[in-house]
């Protein structure tokens, strides 16, 4: 049978990135570019039960599984809609979010894998969001930590932005949430404490993630956390980074903080934190903890709705670990924890079995305790002026120690005119 030029070209792409990715080796697949050639011209015994296409012979080999070849194939129709980059090959898609298509790719220079990014191009048409997508990318690529999944380029084709990252091998946290629905305490707590390490990192150097969620936390077949899309939010408004995912079941609206939804502008730390609590607590009690039809109505349980505390939820659960996540989850940035240095020691108590000292803090201890007494003096002062304007100010004139000596001394000589 003849091979037609188009198949040919299948087989070279096949070939190409079966070596790319370390399935067989170039001679492996070339002994098999052999064998289907063989079949194609001649068909000789050896081949019977081969088809004429390298994929059907890669498989029948056992190189590679029915299930890679057809990665190979989404690859190479990426490769073909025109998703190419220069300097890089695309090897397959890793998956969609929201907003964007994340391809696996190798970059060629450095011979090594990578993943890239590509943002929708209606972005493109927003000037002020290529200056925040290149500014938020440099922030990012400055940032280099273990459980940060580290930005090495930000770049464009014509109208298309794309943004290249580490590879991560590995799975998210929402795919074990999805498969396992809740996460032993123990666990739980070594993965909140890697992302809040690598939050702190970032928020030392002026970066807030904003986009802190279950599908952003990856871990590595090691069991390293690798915090995903550091610098990627900032590009979008968090509102509508939220509304992006409506209608979707793990959509953002389920993190995000509530200064966030008031679209405040200067958001810090705590945001972040939140969000970590929100993933905590979905980790731990197996739910989200506001959930509503609709962003909106996810959103205005944020801002109102009191917290159901996670205990109550799930009540294997440590008190510990509760008092953790609801100082995380508190509605208003003063009560929260400010920044994850604390948060940490808190996180490092529980993991030891200890009383987190920050969130079980006694009221009277630390700065609430400046808190209670600034209140207690001001309370202080209050009640004379206010006893003044009410009904016992008589009284209080009537107790005034100078008119008390001048009745008394008036008494006195009344007595004394009487009894003379
Ligand atoms: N650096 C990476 N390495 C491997 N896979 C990744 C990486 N970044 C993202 N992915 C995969 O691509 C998917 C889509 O990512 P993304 O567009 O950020 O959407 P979301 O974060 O909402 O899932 C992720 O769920 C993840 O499976
Ligand atoms: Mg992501």
């Amino acid at each position: 049978m003849a091979v037609t030029k188009d198949g040919t070209n299948l087989d070279t792409l096949i070939g190409r990135l079966v070596i790319d990715q370390g399935l067989a080796t170039p001679e492996e697949v070339k002994h098999c570019l052999t064998l289907t050639r063989a079949e194609n011209d001649s068909a000789p015994k050896e081949s019977e039960t081969l088809s004429n296409s390298l994929a059907q012979v890669l498989v029948h080999k056992e190189f590679v599984t029915k299930r890679q070849i057809a990665r190979l194939r989404e690859a190479i129709e990426a490769e073909r809609s025109g998703a190419s980059i220069t300097g890089y090959r695309i090897l397959g898609k890793l998956g969609a979010g929201a907003m964007a298509t994340v391809y696996k790719a190798k970059q060629i220079s450095l011979d090594r894998m990578v993943a890239i990014k590509k943002l929708p191009k209606k972005f493109s048409q927003n000037p002020q969001f290529i200056e925040r997508f290149f500014a938020e990318g440099r922030a990012a690529a400055s940032l280099n930590h273990p459980n940060i999944v580290q930005a090495f380029d930000v770049g464009n084709e014509g109208d298309m932005y794309f943004f290249v990252m580490e590879y991560v091998e590995g799975r998210s946290i929402h795919e074990d949430i999805v498969t396992h629905k809740r996460f032993k305490e123990a666990d739980a707590i070594d993965i909140a404490i890697q992302v809040a390490e690598a939050l702190e990192h970032a928020h030392q150097r002026g970066l807030i993630h904003r986009d802190v969620k279950p599908k952003n936390i990856m871990i590595t077949k090691e069991g390293v956390v690798k915090l995903a899309d550091m610098g990627l939010a900032r590009a979008m408004s968090d509102v509508e980074t939220a509304e992006a995912e409506a209608g979707r079941a793990f959509g953002t609206p389920y993190y995000i903080s509530p200064e966030q939804i008031r679209g405040e502008k200067d958001i810090g730390p705590p945001a972040d934190i939140y969000s970590l609590g929100v993933t905590l607590y979905h980790m731990v009690t197996g739910s989200v903890p506001f959930e509503g039809k609709n962003p909106s109505s996810v959103m205005h349980k944020h801002l109102k709705n009191e917290l159901i505390p996670p205990d109550h939820v799930n009540p294997k659960l440590g008190a510990g670990i509760s008092e953790v996540i609801e100082m995380m989850m508190a509605k208003k940035v003063k009560d929260r924890y400010q920044n994850c240095t604390d948060l940490l020691i808190d996180l490092r108590a529980i993991k030891k079995g200890e009383t987190p000292p920050i969130a079980h803090q006694d009221v009277f201890e630390g700065d609430d305790l400046v808190a209670l007494a600034a209140q207690a003096e001001a309370s202080v002062t209050e009640i004379p002026e206010d006893t003044s304007q009410g009904p016992n100010a008589l009284m209080n004139h009537l107790l005034w120690p100078p008119f008390m000596i001048v009745v008394l001394l008036l008494l006195i000589s009344i007595l004394i005119i009487i009894v003379q």
